[in-house]
Parts: structure tokens; sequence; C-alpha cells
């Protein structure tokens, strides 16, 4: 299995992407978010590029949820912000909901012509990779921060290709050992690393502390959220 890392959301061009089985990365808050709204129930969620996209769906479809950030902030007239914590089940149940956030959905958004699109997080480690243990290749995406790597996704990264090593022969470029490395030294304690990283700090400034332990518990959820036909839907393992 050849595994390809691609370090940040700017990085994705169409060579790297185009019929590839893609994963895409943003532990905070983005993918963890997602994956939490479709195991609460959500029917359907459409990931769009910017803030007035979401506002012009809810004017032709009323019955849509809007959700979303644009610096870890909830944007006027949403229903949602992106905290994983208020998709609770009896808001979310068999609702579709349209969500933009700065990094997460823009990397999401870059990878339409990949083969598949699938979502990683650190709660759905076990899930993604029972399922993509019998991919030949996969492209694995961290969204990073305003076009810069960030530790958080590098890291789950690391993780999923630790796991995956298990079963396959899995091929690493540079940055799939990098993130490969980053995991296996600091595995034992990841809060402490990714405690230091820039999106980390920038989420506890704003009072975002449940969130950052919400996003950081591994395997918690037993679903992977798969993009068919302009949206995500959850494929439960
Ligand atoms: C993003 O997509 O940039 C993030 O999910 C931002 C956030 O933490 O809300």
């Amino acid at each position: 299995m050849n595994i390809t890392v691609i370090p940040a959301a700017k990085d994705i061009n169409e060579s790297k992407i185009k019929d590839k089985i893609v994963l895409v990365i943003d532990v905070l808050r983005a993918t963890s978010t997602i994956a939490t709204a479709l195991d609460n129930g959500a029917k359907k969620i459409i990931p769009v590029l910017n803030v007035q996209e979401a506002i012009d769906y809810k004017k032709s479809n009323p019955n849509y949820k809007i959700g979303g950030e644009r610096n870890g902030i909830k944007q006027p007239g949403f229903d949602f912000g992106n905290s994983p914590l208020e998709y609770k089940e009896k808001i979310v149940k068999n609702e579709t909901i349209v969500i933009t956030t700065t990094n997460g959905t823009r990397a999401i958004n870059h990878c339409k012509s990949a083969k598949k699109i699938i979502l990683l997080s650190f709660l759905n480690l076990n899930s993604v990779n029972k399922i993509v243990q019998f991919e030949e290749d996969i492209v694995i995406i961290c969204a990073g921060t305003n076009d810069l790597f960030s530790i958080d996704d590098g890291v789950c990264a690391g993780a999923l290709i630790y796991n995956l090593r298990k079963n396959n022969n899995c091929k690493l470029g540079d940055m799939g050992l990098a993130c490969l490395t980053l995991y296996e030294n600091t595995r034992d304690n990841l809060h402490n690393l990714i405690s230091k990283c820039h999106h980390y700090k920038v989420l506890e400034n704003i009072g975002c502390q449940f969130d950052l332990e919400y996003c950081l518990k591994e395997n918690t959820l037993n679903i992977v959220p798969i993009y068919k036909d302009g949206y995500f839907i959850k494929n439960e393992i």
C-alpha cells in the first residue's frame, strides 16, 4: 500500500488526488465535528467553501441547518458553530446540515476529483483503519491551519499509519514517515504534544477547552463519514 501524506490544504493538487482514495483530517475541529454530527443521526452533511454559500443554501432550503466558523467563531445567522459538542442528537437527528470551516471544508472541497473522500479524526481512527486497510493506495490530507502544517493533524495521520502497518506493507514518503515517527515518539502523551500547537492555543483562548478534550479522545465513534454526490453520509462500522 502506498501512503502519501499532504501537509496542508494549500498543497492539494489535482495530480495528487484525482481518482484516489483520499482521507481528510482536521482534528481541530472540522472532521471531528462532522463525524459527531453523523454519529448523532444527522442525515447529510454538505461541506461548502464559504459563509455566503452556506447562507444561500439555507435560503433555498429553509429546512436545512447551517454550521461552521470563521476564526473559530459561529457566524451570524448560523444554527451551529464548529464545536462538536453543539451537534447533539436531539438537535441534529435526521437533519441536513450545511457546514463551512476555515481549513477543513476547504480541504474537502479541493478533493472533489478523488475517487472517494473519507473523513478521519482521532474519534474514528479504528473505524477508518478497518475500511482502508484493503485499499491499494491512499492519500492522507492534513487540512492544517491557514495554509500551514498543524501537528494535531500530522500526529493523527501518524496514528493511522501506525495501525495500518500492523497488517499491511506500507510504502511511505518522507511526510508519512515524519508523521509516523512523531506519533511513535509521543503516543503515550499525545495531549501534551498537541497542547503546544498553534491551533490548540487559539481554541483554548476562545474558551473551547471542552472541544479540545473531546477531539483528542481516540476511538469513541464507530463511523466513517464518506462523501457521495455532494454530501457526507455515515458508514457504520
Ligand atoms: C477549520 O476548519 O479551520 C477548523 O475546524 C477551525 C476550528 O477549529 O473551528
